[in-house]
């Protein structure tokens, strides 16, 4: 029985692997052993346009590690870190140890590992380039729902270490943050978990910790449209700044990363009804499908009402209050869940590292929070305790190193 039950389990995580790096990753099985550890050995390509981890189908297990820059690192300094970086996490991502790995036998799963680094505002003075600054990097404007605390945001540089096994992912960050401890102190790690490959069927949207289906409309990268949305294009930083334009012409192929730590309260988010609940989102809990619809994916229909004349979505429902007629308003959410052991006297700390990508987070991200800061059922129950913005440099061909556009 116990034979039988690791073949199935393979199975699915073969079938879940492929899909997700669309059969180029994966390497090849040959009998019960081959399939079982498919998802250990599948790859996720490193060099490439743009960095991985973000339109990667998000992987189960994530850290977030934010760093400082020590005094005196300058441009110098952080190319040598570049170097290093690149070089290991083109090694880690391939299954193969890290130069100076102290653990190599830990570098042969690398499970879907991608590695992805952005940039915080102190990088540009240390290196002595404010003019390739972009324009919207630097804390977001204050919202009234934000209690944040210092601890979880902000930071110089952030490594996003994500993949199928959660050893895989520690190995990683351990290697990576060693390489930087020349260089900076740690400021922040988060960690982030969804549901492990196999656990269901491939394709399925996640499932945050208060219980919903969350990620069901998100932008679709594959489409042209989707991807100006995420990626910032060869001569836009952005904005449609000109100036900003001209000096963040490095960012081709990069976008900006937005994290945001969001506390859910699951103790009083208890007390609600299944009917209370569904109405904070608009949706249902079972399928995630709309009040006004059967499927998932159907589309809400905002203007429905009740025999009473009353939204059948809500007014203040968090998908209402998170929509918009404006197209440019979109951004790409890659969110994972923390749960984290509760201080003294309470029974959870969980909720959402929420993560979003996108070409001008100034003109796509904030309007929307704006808006469900001003108005959104959900704030009852969930508290933004961090935030961050990062610039996100493209990829790296082979021989390259990334950030080389910025600091070359
Ligand atoms: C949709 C949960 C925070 C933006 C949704 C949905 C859920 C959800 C369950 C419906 C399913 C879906 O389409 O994904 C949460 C929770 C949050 C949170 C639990 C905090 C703990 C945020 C934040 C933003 C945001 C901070 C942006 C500032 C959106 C957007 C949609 C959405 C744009 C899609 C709306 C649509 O077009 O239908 N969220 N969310 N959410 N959320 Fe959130």
């Amino acid at each position: 029985a116990a034979a039988l039950g690791g073949v199935g389990a393979g199975a699915l995580g073969a079938r879940a692997a492929s899909a997700r790096d669309g059969g180029t990753g994966a390497a090849g099985t040959s009998g019960a052993s081959g399939e079982q550890d498919e998802v250990g050995r599948s790859q996720v390509p490193f060099h490439g346009e743009h960095q991985a981890g973000i339109t990667t189908a998000p992987q189960a297990f994530a850290t977030l590690v934010a760093f400082d820059l020590l005094p005196g690192v300058d441009r110098d300094g952080l190319i040598r870190l570049m170097r290093v970086w690149t070089d290991d996490i083109a090694r880690l991502t391939s299954g193969l140890a890290g130069l100076a790995d102290t653990e190599p036998e830990l570098a042969t799963v690398p499970a879907h590992l991608t590695v992805t680094v952005g940039y915080g505002p102190a990088v540009f003075t240390a290196a002595g380039l404010e003019a390739a600054r972009p324009s919207w990097l630097g804390p977001l404007p204050p919202f009234g729902i934000d209690r944040l605390q210092a601890s979880w945001s902000e930071g110089d540089l952030v490594l996003q270490v994500c993949a199928e096994d959660q050893v895989s992912v520690a190995h990683a960050v351990r290697l990576l943050t060693k390489e930087a401890r020349t260089f900076t102190t740690v400021r922040w790690v988060q960690h982030g978990f969804r549901r492990s490959v196999g656990s269901t069927p491939t394709g399925t949207t996640m499932r945050n910790l208060m219980g919903q289906v969350d990620g069901t409309r998100n932008v679709d990268h594959t489409t042209p449209a989707g991807r100006a949305l995420v990626w910032i294009g060869p001569t836009t930083g952005g904005a449609g700044e000109a100036e900003a334009a001209d000096g963040a012409r490095w960012l081709a192929g990069g976008t900006s990363m937005v994290v945001r730590r969001i506390a859910i309260d699951l103790d009083t988010w208890d007390e609600l009804d299944r009917a209370g609940r569904e109405a904070a989102v608009g949706r249902r809990l079972y399928d995630g499908a709309p009040l006004t619809g059967v499927r998932e994916h159907d589309e809400p229909d905002l203007e429905a009402e009740d025999e009473l004349g009353l939204p059948v979505i809500d007014t203040f429902a968090h998908i209402r209050r998170a929509r918009t007629d404006d197209a440019t308003q979109a951004f790409l959410r890659r969110a994972y869940n923390y749960d984290v052991p509760p201080p003294p006297g309470r029974l959870s700390d969980s909720g959402l590292v929420f993560i979003a990508f996108q070409a001008d987070p100034a003109h796509q991200f904030v309007p929307v929070q704006q808006r469900l800061d001003e108005l959104d059922l959900l704030n009852r129950w969930t508290t933004p305790i961090g935030s961050a913005v990062f610039a996100v440099p493209g990829g790296c061909r082979r021989g390259e190193y990334l950030g080389q556009a910025l600091f070359g």
